[in-house]
């Protein structure tokens, strides 16, 4: 067949190798919709129950061999089109001075809690290679070597200052965020260097989470929403993750904004910057795509708690999702927040499948 040569345009020659991920991060048209999961290695896998059964959470994490093979398992057992390097949002507050332990049952710990404006202004703010984080940028290094020749991306990725500011102050997990919202209201010159703070570490450690091989990034703002309004997210949250994302642009790297709980506001946060909206579940994808502009690619949005569901309601909700946005280039299939560890293993291998089927493009 002959066909009149057309110069593609510069932004699609320039990908035309690339992953149906990334590509779809820049919203451009792909074979079918990509998809991974929010938390893709974790418990619901025996797999990596097992390599837990023998090592704590932060040993996981710092062993660049550990967590790198974690990261892995996901994409070896489900073919997901991404990987997310296996870390969390916590550790970069260890580097900063806090005491910070996972506990079974209980998640989270920090010993010691921001309780005072002095101990904020004690706060380091090192590099993350002089830190815990130096083994999670050697497990991205050791991860990437083994992705790039499979064209798999690896995703990095950070918490959002007020999300790890909320760990920090409350001492763990919150009910209704009253420490950290009263020394917010109290405390606003503290807030303001606590804040400046966490922006500092993060944008290092995301940018060299870029340069050890992540091909894209998510920052994770998981408790803005369930915290505050409109009006203090204005003011205590939006200045800081607008001068995070700024520094993300750089590397010209895909980066996922995702947030929970904040449908009330969602274009304030898309505001923010990232080049890719990542939804939770609370409204139906179409409405937020339709809320934040077509234009900008999107990422979710299923109940995560639909894959506990019988298949015959995950298939139909799942193909209603997909059918609210079919056709149109720029979706990146997740969940609307992380996968739950009492998750069959089974629905993970289905919902992949279908995805797959009901969206790959007729050749
Ligand atoms: O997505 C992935 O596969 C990468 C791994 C990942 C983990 N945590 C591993 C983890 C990611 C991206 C995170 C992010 C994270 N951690 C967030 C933001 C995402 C979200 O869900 O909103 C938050 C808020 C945390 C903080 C955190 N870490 C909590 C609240 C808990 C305990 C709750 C729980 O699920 O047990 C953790 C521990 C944690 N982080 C586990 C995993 C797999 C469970 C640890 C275990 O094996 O016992």
């Amino acid at each position: 067949m002959k066909r009149t040569q057309q110069p593609l345009p510069v932004e699609e020659s320039l990908l035309a190798t690339s992953s149906r991920f990334l590509r779809a991060c820049r919203g451009l048209p792909v074979d079918h919709t990509p998809i991974w999961l929010m938390r893709q290695a974790g418990r619901y896998m025996p797999e990596y129950r097992a390599v837990r059964a023998q090592h704590s959470m932060l040993d996981v994490i710092s062993t660049p061999e550990l967590a790198a093979e974690v990261t892995l398992q996901p994409i070896d057992a489900f073919g997901f089109d991404a990987a997310i390097i296996f870390a969390d949002i916590l550790p970069s507050l260890i580097g900063m001075g806090l005491k910070l332990d996972f506990v079974t049952g209980k998640g989270p710990v920090i010993a010691n809690a921001l309780d005072s404006t002095y101990k904020i202004d004690l706060l380091a703010t090192p590099p993350a290679e002089e830190t815990m984080l130096a083994g999670t940028l050697q497990a991205i290094r050791l991860v990437a070597a083994e992705l790039n020749p499979r064209d798999i991306p690896l995703i990095g990725f950070a918490g959002a200052p007020f999300t790890l500011a909320s760990y920090a102050i409350e001492g763990g997990g919150s009910k209704n965020y009253s420490k950290v919202k009263a020394l917010m209201y109290s405390e606003p010159a503290a807030w303001k260097r606590l804040m400046n703070k966490l922006v500092t570490v993060q944008a290092d450690y995301l940018l060299k989470q870029v340069e050890a091989g992540a091909s894209a990034l998510q920052l994770f703002d998981s408790w803005a929403g369930s915290a505050l309004g409109r009006d203090d997210y204005l003011r205590y949250v939006q200045p800081y993750n607008r001068a995070l994302f700024r520094q993300l642009q750089r590397p010209q790297v895909p980066v996922i904004n995702f947030s929970a709980g904040t449908a009330p506001y969602i274009e304030d946060v898309i505001a923010c910057g990232g080049d890719v909206a990542g939804v939770d579940w609370r409204m139906p994808l179409d409405w937020y795509w339709q809320k934040i502009g077509y234009e900008r690619p999107i990422q979710g949005n299923l109940d995560p708690i639909l894959l506990l569901a019988p298949w015959r309601e995950l298939a139909y909700r799942t193909g209603a999702l997909l059918d609210s946005v079919a056709g149109r280039p720029g979706h990146i299939f997740n969940l609307g927040h992380g996968i739950l560890p009492n998750t069959p293993v089974e629905n993970v291998q289905r919902l992949v499948d279908f995805v797959r089927d009901r969206t790959a493009a007729p050749i």
